[in-house]
């Protein structure tokens, strides 16, 4: 611990996100700068809090920073099992807000016990068919889906996007408006994460838990689009 930190004890249980661009998450050391701190939730094993910061984070910050998600709104978030999707559904649920979120297969079942208040299987309908006056589309797919989405918000709505920054004619055309979230790592929302999920016992959708060893097929994994949550890596 640097001379200069202060309010953290040597052993503390800590969560953070690394400076994206310098990575170095995935070691058994890491050096954090304490702005990036966060207490780790004491309700949760605490290998599964490493699938916290990103995700959650990023969900956290889209939803009420660069949006105001408030009781009542109604919000559809794209890949309800996703990372992002996973917590951005338990966000969304815990602040009351009308929750709707697209998934697939057994997804479906993950998704309401999350606190989905509608789900919608993605492979099998169309989601602008069933949807009207949405407040706020969390979009963490991109590409067509991103397009589609403005179909769905009300005038005056919002798309907010994780993947790839949305285009402003088309933002225009709409009457609504639209901005990219790019995860800006802070122990302070991380801290107020990490409250939350003591508090209403938030869970952390895990795909799978594996060592170092196996990390490259984990990736492959992730990459291919169709991990259910996160993908926790285990250092002996
Ligand atoms: N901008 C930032 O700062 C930031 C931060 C974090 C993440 N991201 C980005 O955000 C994106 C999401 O990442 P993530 O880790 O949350 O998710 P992810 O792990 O990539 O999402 C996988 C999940 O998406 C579902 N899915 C795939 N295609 C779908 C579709 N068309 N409709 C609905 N669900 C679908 C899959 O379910 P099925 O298997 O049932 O299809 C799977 O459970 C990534 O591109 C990531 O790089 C950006």
């Amino acid at each position: 611990m640097g001379t200069d930190v202060e309010g953290w004890a040597l052993g503390d249980q800590v969560v953070a996100r690394t400076n994206p661009t310098a990575g170095g998450a995935f070691a058994e050391y890491a050096l954090v700068p304490k702005e990036f701190l966060a207490k780790a939730p004491s309700t949760l094993p605490f290998n599964e809090a490493a699938g916290i910061p990103t995700a959650a984070g990023t969900a956290w910050q889209a939803l009420f920073e660069s949006f105001e998600l408030t009781e009542g709104q109604k919000v559809l978030i794209h890949a309800g099992t996703g990372g992002v999707g996973s917590f951005a559904i338990q966000l969304a649920h815990r602040v009351a807000a009308k929750v709707i979120a697209t998934a697939s297969g057994s997804g479906l079942d993950i998704i309401r016990l999350l606190g989905a208040d509608m789900g919608i299987d993605y492979r099998r309908e169309d989601f602008t068919r069933q949807l009207s006056d949405i407040d706020v589309v969390l979009d963490t797919l991109g590409g067509e889906t991103q397009q589609r989405s403005f179909d769905v918000l009300r005038t005056g709505g919002h798309l907010l996007s994780t993947v790839m920054p949305p285009d402003d004619t088309l933002a225009a055309a709409h009457n609504v408006t639209a901005g990219f979230v790019f995860h800006a790592s802070d122990g302070q929302r991380l801290a107020r994460v990490s409250k939350a999920i003591d508090q209403y016992g938030l869970r952390i959708l895990v795909d799978r838990t594996v060592p170092f060893t196996e990390f490259i097929p984990a990736f492959r994994h992730q990459a291919s689009g169709r991990a259910q949550g996160k993908i926790i890596i285990i250092f002996d």
